[in-house]
């Protein structure tokens, strides 16, 4: 039996990049799908293919940020599954600043989904899993950047930072009802995200051409290379699994080596 046999596990941000890895990882792992994406057809596009290679897989639209789009995404997948065993909240963004620069409408934005978004996800999707009354698994995407702040990226380094404290805090209270909450913390993955920053940082004049920011950041990487979302999966996987039930309140850091903490 595959380790994640029948669990049905909900993968928000899936669409791309590390979401997608999980999702790939999860799937072949015996998992039925769901991913939850702003990207519909992009989403859409990915749940085809794994259906079509038997995997039960659906995708839902939803901006994690608006507690409607999340109460109609676990309403879809418990009339699609009956239940939701494991929750990746992964959908995040940043719009990188010179510190100074940083304005309100820059630091909300990124708050609001990145941590806003985490904490509406784990209460919906808690509440379900506690009417369940099967336990669950809530992990979280936090980063390196919640363990140390970064000139370049200040509201993001907060919305992280609370992304570990909001993963302490769900943990307390969901341990009762046998729901184990933690977060990974990645360091550079290479994924379409990096596009949109290095194009930020061009526009901004902070540097000159395209691969100049990803290099500069992944230079104090022990392990001398930044990650790929496949980096990331067995950590995912370890978590949505039964290998990890007395783990919660936990952020694993899979950096290759980034920042020692
Ligand atoms: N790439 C990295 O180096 C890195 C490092 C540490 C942490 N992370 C975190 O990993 C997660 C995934 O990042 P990625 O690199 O794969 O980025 P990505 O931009 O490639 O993918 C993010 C996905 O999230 C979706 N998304 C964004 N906002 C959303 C919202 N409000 N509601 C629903 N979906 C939304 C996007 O449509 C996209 O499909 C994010 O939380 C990011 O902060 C990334």
């Amino acid at each position: 039996m595959k380790a994640l046999q029948d669990r049905i596990v909900v993968v928000t941000g899936g669409a791309q990049g590390l979401g997608e890895g999980i999702v790939r990882r999860v799937a072949a792992d015996g998992a039925s799908v769901v991913i939850a994406d702003l990207r519909y057809e992009q989403a859409n596009a990915l749940a085809s293919s794994l259906s079509e290679a038997g995997v039960p897989a659906m995708a839902v639209k939803a901006d994690v940020s608006k507690r409607e789009d999340v109460r109609h995404l676990v309403e879809s997948v418990v009339a699609k599954f009956g239940r939701i065993d494991v929750m990746f909240n992964n959908a995040g963004f940043n719009k990188p600043l010179p510190f100074f620069e940083v304005d309100e409408d820059n630091f909300t934005s990124i708050y609001r989904v990145n941590a806003l978004g985490v904490m509406v996800c784990m209460q919906e999707v808690g509440k379900q899993m506690i009417a369940q009354k099967t336990g669950g698994k809530i992990i979280n995407t936090a980063s390196i950047a919640g363990r140390q702040g970064y000139a370049e990226f200040a509201p993001y380094c907060a919305s992280k930072a609370a992304v570990i404290s909001l993963t302490q805090a769900a943990a307390r209270e969901l341990a009762r009802h046998k729901v184990t909450v933690n977060a990974i913390a990645p360091g550079v993955v290479v994924t379409p995200l990096w596009e949109g920053l290095e194009k930020d940082m061009i526009d901004k004049g902070v540097i000159k051409e395209r691969g100049e920011f990803i290099e500069s950041f992944s230079s104090n990487i022990l392990l001398g290379r930044p990650a790929h979302p496949k980096d990331l999966a067995g950590i995912a996987s370890f978590l949505a699994g039964p290998d990890s039930d007395y783990i919660t309140g936990q952020v694993i850091m899979c950096d290759g080596g980034m920042v020692l903490v």
